[in-house]
């Protein structure tokens, strides 16, 4: 090769954009190519040289970021140098530093550890972006909040921002297990650990640090909480040590999760007592053995006393006592214990109503305010039950004022559609976040109370319940690694609209063009009304399987159990009457002003009536429908927006890669289908329950639709479906048929001539892989696999699944059949077809 073609190769490949798989891994920080006007404004403001001061690990982070992030972005190197260059440069480091080796650079003022700021300086035609840090952590913060700028095209060259984080815990709880699965984890296995034991390779815990460091997130809890005691044995402690050093360049810190029977468990004591000083020494030396291995080792996270899991109960002390035993065995070190509030008794008698799990968490952490060390946190989830759809802020946030505080919101998607619906969850947080709880009739929003500000506390903050796991994108749905990012932007500064929010996600992540940039924001920032109005409106909570998989639709598996998620709905009424005068007394544990809202049904926000009220079916709501109308509405609004998110999301063909598009619409359609099942089976249990029919005439009417159990059918034998209503008409048919062997449904068309779409509404369980070929007049016209992972193993609305055959040619007395053959023991179910509109 010559050496001018050399050179010409050189510059080619150093100017070309950077050429990845969009496979989500890169996620919020592709630093993909900026558009053209975009690169050439931010090509002249953006200096060519960076200039490090300091050399703290996250500050080489730091500067490494930035290199990497203009050369993808505006394709050119920043060149390191040793000293100021005359001709401008970004400085990088923390403001100490800065103030000592460029004072004229420094901003004047102060900056607290973890916080930034970003600013522009010119002298004369020479500019200096300063990127200074309270400390290095800070100084790392401050790189990824100005590529965060530099991303989504904004104005980089009169910079002047300073940034201080809201509160100083900003974690995220992986539940994760040591055998590799995660609890409730829907992106695939843990990134810490495999069979048993801390994984060999830990380069995606090391990347994932990185995600984290990128919004501010400084600690990581990395085991479940519903603990293996195991994890505080003697050879866990070097292992623990392998994943703080994997997150430490990142600024992350490394927490584990605790069980608290360990001192008998591992530690073989005779009592897990915890004012036994045998016990307390115990602690003080699992404690001493991780701090020798990990300075910065950052603490401890204790559920106790709930969902089976021991604690003080056992030897009739107080959660105060037991958080604090452990509490003491961290302080010196400067550890953290994170205490859970989520202790309630899960075999309550429903038949009771006076009991009510929604008053645990307060009836049992009120009584001891003031009795906690001041290294224990006391960690709420964000309502009073668990993670449901539509949740009131939890009154404990307002029931500790001598107690620290943190916030538990649930970022992985249990009771949301499990990463297969999207739901984007700012909006819902920032509801809770933002609620005004008027303790002592003074505003003290929620988030102002966790972060300590209103009853003057040392310590508080966020905890995420992270999504996380080792799928090539993170989380197994492009969408919903929103969720994990405006976790972390609501953490560093919870005072962001979920529409900023969502608007930066988006062009970080998708770029800049206005029509994807719109198409995405709207989807996302109406996808919890759109969830919530299909699978449980009005404070009725997830209409779920509560007792199951927490994903299938079944509207009564809440009640008649002792696990207290009833919404009470029968014959006459429904929702649970928690007020004061005539219910369980839960709304009086608010302050008084809140109280009073939600004491009466006409001052109660229609969204939680069902939730602070027992009410009849023909109840009025605040917006004049009935309650029984509006359930009806709702789960219809619900199903049509998601289809119009299909073809919205179509329209982004082209402007996006290719790769994650179709990725997005399969699981839009998916979903699309899922919502019309919710709908149908919420819909019908409650006509048939209420026995009040549907003003628009929708329920209990499906044109279009023909049952399977109508079809004539040849090897396939009609079946009941469990809960009823997750079927349409009465059931369902299924192919007992020997391996190998086929059976059909043959369906008459009766309509007009015409070309149709036509959905096959199927079931797709988990313990096989069904094959299923359709024909119209002999010819096949679509064939397919059941073999998707549904967290189902039986027919119901989980299992329930629509493949929608496009464009078929149909005329009057035409046969459509449907030949299954099963696999394993997948039955080849069908439930319906349906003739979709002539096109
Ligand atoms: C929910 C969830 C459990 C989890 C628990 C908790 O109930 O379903 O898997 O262990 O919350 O937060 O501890």
């Amino acid at each position: 090769m010559t050496k001018r073609l050399w050179s010409l190769t050189v510059a080619l490949v150093l100017v070309a954009p950077p050429v990845f798989a969009e496979n989500g891994h890169a996620a919020w920080l592709r630093y993909a190519a900026l558009a053209p006007d975009a690169a050439a404004r931010a090509g002249a403001e953006v200096p060519r040289a960076i200039y490090r001061l300091g050399a703290d690990v996250p500050l080489d982070r730091a500067e490494e970021e930035l290199r990497r992030g203009v050369q993808g972005m505006l394709g050119r190197p920043l060149e390191p140098v040793n000293a100021l260059p005359a001709g401008g440069a970004i400085v990088v480091g923390t403001l100490a530093s800065i103030r000592t080796s460029a004072p004229a650079l420094a901003p004047a003022g102060d900056l607290p550890a973890d916080a930034f700021w970003l600013r522009t300086v010119h002298q004369g035609d020479r500019s200096f972006t300063v990127i200074a840090g309270g400390d290095a952590r800070g100084t790392l913060y401050g790189a990824f909040a100005w590529l965060r700028r530099l991303a989504q095209g904004q104005l980089l060259d009169a910079l002047d921002d300073r940034e201080v984080p809201y509160a100083p815990v900003r974690w995220v709880d992986q539940w994760d297990n040591l055998n590799g699965s995660i609890e409730r984890g829907y992106g695939g296995n843990s990134l810490f650990w495999a069979n048993g034991k801390v994984r060999d390779d830990l380069t995606r815990a090391g990347e994932y640090a990185r995600l984290l460091a990128s919004l501010g997130i400084n600690a990581v809890s990395i085991n479940n909480v519903n603990a293996n005691p195991l994890v505080l044995s003697p050879e866990f402690v070097p292992q623990i040590a392998r994943v703080a050093d994997a997150m430490r360049p990142w600024g992350v810190r490394v927490a584990i999760a605790i069980d608290f029977g360990s001192p008998q468990s591992v530690g073989k004591l005779p009592t897990y007592d915890p004012v036994d000083p045998a016990v307390a020494a115990w602690w003080k030396a699992r404690a001493d053995a991780l701090y020798a291995a990990i300075p910065d080792f950052a603490g401890f996270v204790l559920k106790a006393d709930s969902e089976g899991r021991v604690g003080p109960s056992a030897y009739n002390r107080t959660h105060a006592d037991a958080a604090n035993v452990v509490a003491r065995a961290l302080k010196p070190h400067g550890g953290i214990l994170f205490y859970r509030g989520f202790v309630y008794d899960h075999h309550m008698d429903w038949r009771n109503l006076k009991n009510d799990r929604a008053r645990a968490a307060y009836d049992n952490f009120h009584p001891l305010d003031g009795q906690f060390d001041d290294n224990v946190i006391i960690q709420i989830k964000h309502g009073p039950i668990d993670f449901q759809v539509r949740e009131p802020a939890s009154p404990l946030f307002a029931g500790l004022e001598r107690t620290n505080e943190a916030i538990e919101l649930q970022i992985t998607q249990e009771y949301f559609g499990q990463a297969r619906h999207q739901v984007f969850l700012a909006p819902m947080w920032k509801d809770t976040l933002d609620f005004d709880m008027r303790a002592h009739d003074q505003p003290s929003t929620v988030k102002a109370i966790v972060a300590g500000r209103v009853f003057h506390r040392p310590l508080g903050g966020f905890v995420g319940v992270a999504n996380s796991g080792d799928a090539e994108n993170w989380t197994n749905n492009h969408l919903s690694q929103a969720n994990l990012y405006a976790f972390g932007r609501l953490a560093w500064n919870p005072d962001l609209s979920a529409a900023d929010i969502a608007g930066e996600w988006t062009r970080q992540t998708f770029g800049t063009d206005p029509q994807v940039g719109k198409t995405v924001d709207d989807l996302l920032l109406a996808s919890w009304r759109t969830y919530e109005n299909y699978t449980g409106p009005l404070g009725l909570q997830t209409l779920t399987d509560i007792v199951g998989n927490h994903y299938s639709v079944a509207v009564e598996a809440s009640e008649e159990n002792g696990w207290g998620q009833w919404h009470r709905a029968d014959a006459s009424g429904v929702g649970m009457d928690r007020t004061v005068a005539t219910g369980t007394g839960f709304i009086g544990q608010y302050p008084p002003a809140v109280a009073k809202l939600y004491e009466s049904i006409e001052t109660t926000p229609d969204d939680l009536l069902l939730f602070m009220h027992h009410v009849p079916y023909t109840q009025p709501l605040q917006s004049g429908t009935t309650v029984i109308q509006f359930i009806y509405d709702s789960h219809y609004d619900g199903a049509e927006t998601v289809a119009k998110w299909v073809e919205q999301w179509r329209g982004l063909r082209g402007l996006i890669d290719d790769e994650r598009y179709q990725a997005v619409l399969k699981q839009l359609e998916y979903q699309a289908g899922q919502a019309i099942v919710w709908r149908d089976a919420v819909t019908r249990w409650f006509h048939k329950t209420s026995g009040i029919s549907d003003d628009k005439g929708r329920v209990g009417s499906y044109p279009g639709r023909i049952e399977a159990e109508a079809a004539q059918l040849q090897g396939y034998q009609l079946s009941t479906v469990t809960p009823w209503e997750t079927a349409s008409g009465s059931g369902a048919v299924e192919c007992r048929a020997a391996v190998g062997n086929t059976c059909t449904a043959t369906f008459k068309y009766a309509g007009a001539a015409g070309t149709h779409d036509v959905a096959v509404e199927y079931f797709d369980v988990n313990t096989g892989a069904a094959h299923y070929r359709a024909r119209v007049g002999g010819k096949v016209v679509a064939e397919w696999t059941a073999n998707d992972r549904i967290p189902s193993r039986k027919l119901d609305g989980g299992s329930s699944s629509r493949y929608v055959i496009s464009g078929v040619a149909l005329k009057p007395g035409d046969e459509i059949q449907i030949e299954g053959t099963p696999d394993g023991q997948e039955t080849a179910a069908l439930d319906y077809i349906e003739i979709l509109g002539s096109k």
